[in-house]
């Protein structure tokens, strides 16, 4: 056993080794009963007399480097943020599954129908979910006495909401405030679409939110006609539910249209034949519409006369709820993972 080689590896042997059980091998090895520095010592004996001290020296200060040696690496592999045992990666380890977040299915349609509308050139325009009386009422010309403007169909702000000489705040009830905003500060021509939260004191049920998302389109300029309306809603309404729906204009009332209809798809369920999803009419609203009333565009500065426009709003969540059969629009709001993975 050569003293000078097993000094010159000794070194790497104990850095190659992982494991506290391997280091103890190793020293068992070395400085064991039978290892090699006792078989070292026993060979003294057989040794020239003159030659026995210095290899016993020799043999001692091995054994001391070993010693050494073994207490650092212990000491080492003990602790794990000095690059120990448990700093080593164990690729038999089960890995992490990182789970990817999606866009929330209100998030997806609002999505995709402004794209649709986007396509065709309209741009997109939010405006704040707290807006004053005059622009959720009086300038689309609903008057003081429409029973929208009691405090039991909106969320004031201000508790003495009627008093006549200041513009109080509110929770928004559409998004139609957006238009007064727009023409306000734009001039024709204008074609946006406005989507965004509205808020209604409504008792929650499974059709009903005192919160929900609306989308409102409108197009301003001169010439512009009810067929305009009706061609681009077409359009629309295909995107979203089939190139089969029919598609139909029944005559209603909104304060800020003249004059004002109401747009049905033909029920994507039955196909028109009438079930329990459509109220067996074989037709299903999807939003309100209707040209653009005179006195709006008195409200903001624009001449009647000289421009008209088109405007509409539908639903976000009705919209979803017809696309993806959901009957309940509590779903939206409960962020339970097993609903929304299904988008
Ligand atoms: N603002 C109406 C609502 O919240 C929806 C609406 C109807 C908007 C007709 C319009 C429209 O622009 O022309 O019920």
């Amino acid at each position: 056993m050569d003293i000078e080689a097993i000094k010159i590896n000794i070194g790497t042997e104990i850095q190659d080794l992982a494991s506290l059980e391997a280091l103890e091998e190793l020293r068992v090895k070395y400085l064991g009963r039978k290892g090699v520095l006792a078989e070292l010592t026993g060979s003294i004996p057989g040794l020239p007399v003159e030659a026995r001290a210095a290899f016993g020296q020799s043999v001692n200060a091995l054994k001391n480097k070993i010693t050494l040696l073994i207490e650092e690496k212990k000491k080492l592999l003990a602790a794990p943020a000095a690059g120990g045992s448990a700093e080593r990666v164990d690729i038999g380890m089960p890995g992490i599954v990182h789970e990817p977040g999606r866009l929330h299915p209100l998030t997806q349609v609002t999505r995709e129908i402004c794209a649709i509308f986007t396509r065709m050139g309209f741009s997109i325009i939010e405006g704040p979910e707290i807006e004053t009386e005059f622009n959720n009422f009086t300038g689309l010309n609903i008057p003081l006495e429409h029973p929208s403007r009691e405090a039991f169909d909106t969320f004031y702000l201000k508790a003495d909401h009627r008093a006549p000489t200041t513009d109080h705040l509110l929770l928004r009830s559409h998004t139609s405030p957006v238009q007064i905003r727009v023409m306000k500060e734009k001039k024709p021509p204008l074609a946006v679409v406005v989507p965004g939260r509205v808020y209604r004191p409504d008792a929650v049920d499974a059709s009903h939110s005192f919160m929900f998302h609306q989308i409102e389109g409108f197009i301003v300029d001169k010439n512009i006609r009810f067929s305009d309306l009706k061609g681009i809603l077409e359009f629309f309404a295909k995107q979203v539910f089939g190139q089969d729906i029919l598609m139909r204009f029944r005559p209603h009332f909104f304060p800020f249209t003249e004059p004002s209809a109401e747009v049905d798809i033909s029920c994507v369920i039955c196909k028109a034949k009438g079930c329990s999803a459509c109220g067996r009419k074989g037709w299903i609203e999807i939003l309100g519409s209707g040209m653009i009333h005179p006195n709006v565009f008195k409200h903001v500065g624009y001449d009647p006369k000289k421009y008209s426009g088109f405007a509409f709003g539908m639903g976000v969540e009705r919209i979803a709820m017809l696309k993806y059969g959901i009957n309940d629009i509590r779903l939206f709001y409960e962020n339970d993972l097993r609903f929304l993975k299904q988008f």
